[in-house]
């Protein structure tokens, strides 16, 4: 989590077409101070694994390089932990009470980054080599697996009254998890036409699974732990899981024309691997003769060049994808927004969270 320097600046963070100005140091501001809550606690649970996955896990958290030498590099944007200690201050419960599930859910977050570079063949992450390109990747499952391990075991250790409903919770949010990361690879051999393609709603359900799953267990799990009214720890799951349907979305369109200098990760791979993203579905369902043109530019069976992938971007743009997502994640944020509002929660933990969800519209990074 530690940021790289100048990486999280509101500046980097937004983009030059933000709307969301006069929230944005407030978002900023809440995500420094969650960071500052957590990474002790996140350094010390990752401190007790085994050398070798515990080097991993430090290589990508950011804390050394991959021979070993300390050093500040970027950990990630710290968004999961930052909806944990939040949502729990939110339902009235202390910053302090939040860590436990803070640091779980950024245990998970890493873990499923970890196997989620092996699966999509991509070779840079947060700045650096990704775990398998850097130590192999036996050594970066087995990395993944001790840092899953550690989140159950913090969370199972953190309270003996919810332990057992915050542990459930846990486990369902990680077969939801592993069902839409299933999905998410599996899309990648379907057709781009026909009866066989993958429809919008397939996507927003894959979505749903493979991240809405994770942020609304980040957003819940520290209320269920403090013991919070069922239905106040409902309207925060709801709440981050529209967020993660926003936030995949915008992550689909920085895969496609974002900066690797900026996001730390490749560009165009998800084109090139053949992903069903959102921006590639929704151009396709607003013009249907695009998925002709996209299965030749892409579906060769060999890996397409880079004029066919660049080719194949200027298509969808040209073809609304691009807007389509955005204002998809953009309505998604606003509906979160006013369910949250609508609960007896904290105002100003609510409004931290809405800062922060409105930021995270205008990423880059
Ligand atoms: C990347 O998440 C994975 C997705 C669900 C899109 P982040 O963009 O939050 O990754 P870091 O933690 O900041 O690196
Ligand atoms: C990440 O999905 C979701 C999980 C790891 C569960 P992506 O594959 O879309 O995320 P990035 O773009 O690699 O970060
Ligand atoms: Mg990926
Ligand atoms: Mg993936």
């Amino acid at each position: 989590m530690s940021p790289q320097a100048g990486l999280h600046t509101p500046d980097s963070l937004r983009s030059p077409r933000t709307t969301a100005a006069s929230t944005t140091p407030r978002a900023v501001a809440a995500l420094a101070r969650c960071r500052e809550l957590v990474e002790p606690a996140l350094r010390k649970a990752v401190q007790g694994l085994h050398p070798e996955p515990g080097r991993i896990a430090a290589h990508a958290f950011g804390w050394c390089d991959a021979d070993g030498t300390p050093g500040v590099g970027s950990g990630g944007k710290g968004v999961r932990p930052a909806l944990a200690v939040l949502g729990t201050q939110a339902v009235g419960a202390s910053a302090d009470a939040a860590v436990p599930a803070a640091v779980a859910i950024e245990l998970i977050h890493t873990f499923s980054l970890m196997h989620d570079d092996i699966m999509d063949g991509d070779e840079r992450r947060r700045h650096r080599d990704s775990s398998w390109k850097a130590f192999g990747t036996g050594p970066a499952v087995l990395a993944g697996d001790a840092l899953f391990a550690l989140a159950v075991r913090t969370v199972a250790e953190a309270d003996d009254a919810c332990g057992a409903q915050a542990v459930r919770q846990l486990a369902m949010m990680l077969g939801e998890l592993v069902h839409g990361q299933a999905d998410d690879v599996l899309f990648e051999t379907r057709p781009w036409t026909g009866p066989h393609a993958v429809g919008l709603a397939e996507y927003r359900a894959m979505a749903a699974r493979k991240t809405g799953s994770l942020l609304g267990c980040a957003t819940a799990l520290g209320p269920v732990l403090a013991g919070a009214p069922p239905r106040l720890t409902d309207a925060l799951a709801q709440a981050g899981r529209e967020w993660g349907l926003a936030f995949q979305a915008v992550d689909d369109v920085l895969g496609i024309w974002g900066d690797p200098q900026v996001t730390g990760k490749p560009v165009h791979s998800d084109l090139r691997r053949g992903k069903k993203t959102l921006p590639v579905l929704a151009a396709m369902a607003a013009q249907p003769s695009l998925g002709p043109r996209l299965e030749r530019l892409l579906g060769g069976g060999t890996p397409p060049d880079e004029a066919s992938v660049r080719c194949a971007a200027d298509l969808v743009e040209e073809a609304g994808g691009r807007a389509y997502a955005l204002r998809d994640a953009r309505t998604r944020v606003a509906a979160a927004r006013d369910r949250l509002r609508a609960e007896p929660l904290v105002t100003p933990r609510v409004d931290d969270l809405v800062a922060l969800s409105e930021l995270l519209l205008d990423r880059r990074v």
